[in-house]
Parts: structure tokens; C-alpha cells; sequence
């Protein structure tokens, strides 16, 4: 794996930029929710919703998740953290696995609110919206403190 390692610098500038693209879309998806939303319950303009709320899925989201999973699962390696005992690092990736579910959540909820009726209230999209940042910084400080 000596290779990888001579990339590591790289393969952690592509991994953060990655992650940037990522949590810039889980942030943004559910603020469109919101909107979306709210204009199907008032019965106004929607059209444009589902075409942002695709495209931002389709050709930043999903693209940026998988570019983090495959520039991080290469750091792990280059890294020298392979066979995995970072304590630090297993509570990493379990809160990335959650992560990848929510990201699987929102996809899910993408495709209900196509059908014009809307599967929640637009107060539950700004609720589910305070988690992230709660995540984001718990991951970032497990990373870059590695308390443990
Ligand atoms: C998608 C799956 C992910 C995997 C497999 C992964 C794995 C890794 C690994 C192995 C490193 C190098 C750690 C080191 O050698 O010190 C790293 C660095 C980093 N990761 Fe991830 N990560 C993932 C997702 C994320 C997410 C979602 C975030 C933020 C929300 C994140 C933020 C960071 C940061 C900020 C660094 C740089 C730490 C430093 O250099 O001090 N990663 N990641």
C-alpha cells in the first residue's frame, strides 16, 4: 500500500473536498423540502422544486458521497489504518454509515413529494435539519482531535 501513502496528501485534499460537496447538498436538500412543501400546501408554484431537488441529488450529492467513501476508505489504507483499531476512527465510520442512511432517507423523500402530496408537515425538513450540524462537527472533532 506503500503507493496510496505517497498520495496521501492528495487523497486527503480530494477526501475533504469531497465531504464539502456532500454535506453542501444534505444541508440543501431539506431546506428545498421545506419550500416545496409549503407551496403544495398553499397550492403555489412548485414545478421548479423537483428539478433543483433531482439535480442536486443526482449531480452533486450522490457523486460527492461516493468520491468521500472512496478517497476515505483509500486514507484508510495510505494511512496505515488498516486492520481498523482506532477508536477514534470505527466511531467515525459508524457515524458515516448513518450519514449515508440519512442520505438514502432524503433520496427516499425525494420521490414522495413527486407525487404532489406531501409525505410530512415542512416543519419536520427544518427539524431533521439541525442534526447535521450536530454530526458534522462530532465526525470532524473524532478526525482531526482523535480523542481516543
Ligand atoms: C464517507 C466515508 C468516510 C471515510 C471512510 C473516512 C475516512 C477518513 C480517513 C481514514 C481519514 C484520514 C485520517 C488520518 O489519517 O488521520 C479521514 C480524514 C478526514 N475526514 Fe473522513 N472519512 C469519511 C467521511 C467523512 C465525513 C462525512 C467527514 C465530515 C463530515 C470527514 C471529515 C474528515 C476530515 C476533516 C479529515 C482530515 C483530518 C485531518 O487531516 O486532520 N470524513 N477520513
Amino acid at each position: 500500500m506503500s503507493i496510496l501513502a505517497d498520495y496521501y496528501r492528495w487523497l486527503l485534499a480530494a477526501h475533504i473536498i469531497a465531504v464539502m460537496f456532500w454535506m453542501a447538498g444534505m444541508y440543501y436538500l431539506p431546506r428545498l423540502f421545506v419550500y416545496h412543501t409549503e407551496a403544495l400546501e398553499a397550492g403555489t408554484a412548485h414545478d421548479m422544486f423537483p428539478v433543483m431537488e433531482e439535480k442536486l441529488l443526482r449531480i452533486i450529492m450522490t457523486p460527492a458521497m461516493l468520491a468521500a467513501w472512496v478517497f476515505g476508505l483509500a486514507l484508510i489504507f495510505a494511512g496505515q489504518h488498516w486492520p481498523l483499531a482506532d477508536a477514534w476512527l470505527i466511531s467515525k465510520l459508524v457515524l458515516v454509515v448513518g450519514l449515508s442512511a440519512y442520505h438514502g432517507f432524503l433520496a427516499a423523500e425525494r420521490k414522495k413529494l413527486l407525487t404532489g402530496l406531501p409525505p410530512r408537515p415542512s416543519r419536520f425538513y427544518r427539524l431533521i435539519n439541525e442534526v447535521l450540524p450536530v454530526l458534522t462537527v462530532v465526525i470532524v472533532v473524532l478526525v482531526v482531535v482523535q480523542p481516543f
